[in-house]
């Protein structure tokens, strides 16, 4: 017999039975689906992290739909638990769904929704913060504040990097990378080196016109270039951050032999997820490395990190908050909610992940459509423009 789990409900007779498995930011979410007949059931456990047994027992006899997250486990248990009460649709409250086994939802013929667009400038604001944190010391030098130790200015305390004419290095140049190197650049006249399979244009268009604008300014114009490999961005930036998705091909990207190419001034920073980088050689780096700093938001082993990190002062760790802006968390929620009512009321789905704004404008109806699902193809859901 299962465990009782406690839960808040909302609209307790509606039609359709929605769970959350988490409480997520806002409450706009909530009316959505009350508003359109469901019952909503959001998980109260104490415990951050469910586990799957937490997560069958929610699910129960008969369930529509599941809000999830990123922390969870989703794959054949789930899915089949899912199907056989009669559900259709799954969403995780995230961008990114390597935590989802899309193959296994295909089997039970469960729609798996996400969020982008909506973390864009947020998650880029985060790598932008880490990057300065790092490059300037500013935990260091807050911890030293806070220890009584500062007697005085001297022109060795807390030297760091500056940014302005160094070169940025992206790797993964699509939404939140461009939009992180929108803001180096602008913000700080970095020049751009960044390595994708696909070519960056409006941000190459960007960093063109910049430039441009600097020049007729009196003012060094910035640049750009696309890189042929990865290893070139590595030798040649001062500031790299990581937005790949995690696959199979981006497991360890940055290793030993990667960290070692890199400058020893350099700062990496990863607010993608955490396995892009073996995290263990990373140490290492860094213990024999003092100058080289790293920003991180994702850890190999979340929420652990690998011994010996923690203990880094050129390691600024802060635990997974880059989409945490309240506008951002409330829209993820948002979405995530569109993704599951739209996929129970037969919605089609819309196409294109840069069009989120028309779900999040609260001055205007919603649209009768799922925001993003990321399996819509191989379920033959209709596919909406809008
Ligand atoms: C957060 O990490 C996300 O993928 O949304």
């Amino acid at each position: 017999m299962a465990k009782p789990i406690s839960i808040q409900v909302w609209n307790p007779s509606g039609k359709y039975r929605v769970v959350s498995t988490k409480s997520m930011p806002g409450d706009r979410w909530i009316r959505l689906l009350t508003d359109q007949d469901c019952r909503v059931e959001i998980c109260t456990e104490e415990k951050t992290i469910l586990s799957v047994d937490d997560i069958l027992t929610l699910i129960g006899d008969r369930c529509d739909g599941v809000i999830g997250q990123l922390t969870e486990d989703w794959g054949e248990v789930l899915f089949s638990a899912l199907k056989r009460a009669g559900g259709t649709s799954f969403s995780n409250m995230a961008v990114g769904y390597n935590n989802v086994d899309v193959s296994a939802a295909n089997k039970y013929g469960v729609a798996v929704g996400n969020t982008p667009g909506v973390l864009t400038e947020t998650t880029a604001e985060l790598a932008a913060a880490l990057s300065l944190t790092a490059a300037r010391r500013i935990v260091e030098a807050d911890q030293f504040m806070r220890a009584g130790l500062y007697d005085g200015w001297l022109p060795h305390l807390f030297v760091g990097n500056l940014l302005k004419g160094q070169t940025v290095g992206v790797i993964g140049a699509g939404r939140i990378g461009s939009a992180y190197a929108r803001m180096m650049i602008e913000g700080f006249k970095m020049n751009l080196i960044y390595y994708d399979l696909y070519q960056a244009t409006r941000l190459e268009k960007f960093v063109t016109a910049y430039g441009q604008f600097l020049q007729v300014n009196g003012e060094q114009p910035v640049t750009w270039k696309r890189a042929a490999t990865m290893e070139d961005v590595l030798r040649e930036a001062d500031v790299i951050s990581l937005h790949p998705v995690l696959d199979k091909t981006t497991y360890h990207l940055i290793n030993k032999e990667r960290l070692g190419i890199m400058k020893k001034e350099a700062v990496l920073v990863n607010a993608s997820r955490g396995p892009v980088i073996d995290e263990a050689a990373l140490v290492e780096h860094l213990k024999a490395n003092p100058m080289f700093r790293v920003g991180l938001d994702v850890f190999e082993d979340e929420p652990l990190m690998k011994p010996g990190l923690s203990e880094q002062k050129n390691a600024v760790v802060v635990p997974h908050i880059a989409s945490a802006s309240k506008w951002t968390r409330e829209g993820m929620a948002t979405l995530a909610a569109l993704n599951v009512l739209g996929t129970i009321k037969g919605y089609p789905v819309l196409g294109d992940p840069n069009s989120m704004d028309k779900f999040l404008d609260e001055s205007s109806p919603v649209p009768a459509a799922c925001p993003s699902i990321v399996n819509a193809k191989q379920l033959g859901l209709q596919i909406s423009n809008l």
